[in-house]
């Protein structure tokens, strides 16, 4: 063939974090059929979806069995019942977000990675380390990136102060995958007032918020002038389990302008074409998680999963190994012991004791040396892994 491809992959590794961890994983699985491997690597719910979820979803099924209720295409931008239901949710956190500013999506994940086609070519600013996807998909589009540290020195927290003031997109992850570190309102208002010096956007990654405890803001709309430069993406996966499920939402405020232009629109505009909306009955069930009795049930599901970063939490500190995360954050973040390399400790994890995390190292060059343990896994599971870490660490 004589066409020619996107050479900007060329510059992107060979294979996606949670692809190369699960290669791995696999070639030992199959060297070694015996082992009993514990995955705490990918950040993936275990706890079923709950009994409100599962029940609007068996209803919205048995609709679309029956003519005068079945459904064929749903709107691009979600049904306007799961968009006021996610308006209703950020009002509960006392911020103020219209229904037609929410845009249902099939994952954060697509919709981080999807962004880039309604933005020009901008200077990119990402944190590092940080969600792999952000800087996946910028480099697939042949965006020009600068990092921006996070080190145990700023609490994995990096902040404008120092940078150049010229317009970039910037992303913000809080609470941060992977590290767990989760910006204040102070903090995030600092962000914004350099974002609206400088003309630049915020993109900014609300995925984990509902694992906020205490006085962090769980929108960044809570902070005064977030809707005249922040596009908010957030998932129901790891709040209501819907890892498998599949919906999210992406908020464009109206404010959001460039030079008379609306965000908002050119977003509509992408979605109509390119995408053909969540499912109805997955769109019900989102709807379900976010009811009263919904958001109970995935509240008991997450203190679950924190009562197991807890106890991961526990050993480390016995162990004397530093950390981060845990609180407000699904995920454990620690400094691999004797300044092991990352993957050298992951290999290690693997072969000595068959338990599975991500290495930090996949995050960016800063998560060199650290590495990240999820608490998503099973109860048992986490005390079995504490277990064989214990005769290791
Ligand atoms: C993770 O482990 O970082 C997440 O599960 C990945 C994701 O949300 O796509």
């Amino acid at each position: 063939m004589n066409i020619k491809l996107n050479d900007n992959f060329d510059n992107v590794k060979e294979s996606y974090l949670f692809s190369e961890i699960a290669k791995r994983v696999n070639k030992y699985s199959a060297e070694h059929p015996e082992a009993k491997i514990i995955r705490l690597g990918i950040g993936d719910c275990t706890l079923p979806l709950t009994k409100t979820v599962i029940d609007a979803m068996h209803k919205a099924v048995d609709e679309m069995g029956v003519k005068e209720t079945f459904r064929g295409y749903p709107p691009e931008y979600g049904y306007d019942f799961l968009r006021e239901a996610i308006s209703k949710y950020y009002a509960s956190n006392g911020v103020d977000v219209a229904a037609d500013e929410i845009f249902v999506s099939d994952g954060a994940k697509s919709d981080c990675g999807n962004i880039v086609d309604i933005l020009g070519d901008n200077t990119i600013l990402i944190p590092d380390p940080v969600y792999p996807v952000y800087m996946d998909s910028n480099i697939m589009s042949g965006r020009k990136i600068e990092l921006i540290s996070g080190n145990q020195e700023n609490g994995f927290l990096p902040m404008p102060k120092g940078l150049e003031v010229k317009p970039y997109v910037i992303y913000i992850c809080s609470p941060n995958n992977p590290t767990g570190a989760t910006y204040n309102k102070e903090q995030l208002g600092e962000w914004i007032a350099f974002a609206k010096k400088s003309g630049s956007l915020i993109i900014f990654d609300s995925a984990y918020e509902a694992f906020i405890k205490g006085d962090y803001p769980h929108s960044i709309y809570a902070v005064e002038g977030a809707r005249e430069c922040v596009i908010e993406i957030c998932s129901f996966s790891k709040m209501a389990g819907f890892t498998g499920t599949r919906c999210s939402w992406t908020v464009f405020p109206k404010e959001l302008e460039v030079n008379g232009k609306s965000v908002q629109k050119m977003w509509a505009r992408r979605q109509a074409t390119k995408f053909n909306g969540v499912p109805y009955v997955i769109q019900r069930a989102a709807e379900a998680a976010l009811s009263p009795e919904g958001v109970k049930e995935a509240m008991a599901n997450i203190d679950y999963y924190m009562s197991n970063g807890k106890l991961i939490g526990e050993l480390l500190k016995e162990k004397g190994v530093w950390f981060s995360g845990g609180v407000c954050s699904p995920y454990i973040w620690l400094k691999c012991p004797n300044n092991m390399k990352s993957w050298d400790f992951f290999d290690m994890l693997l072969e000595k004791v068959q338990v599975v995390g991500t290495p930090g190292a996949g995050f960016g060059d800063e998560g060199e040396g650290y590495f990240r343990l999820t608490s998503f896994g099973s109860r048992e599971a986490t005390i079995e892994a504490i277990e064989r870490l214990k005769t290791i660490l």
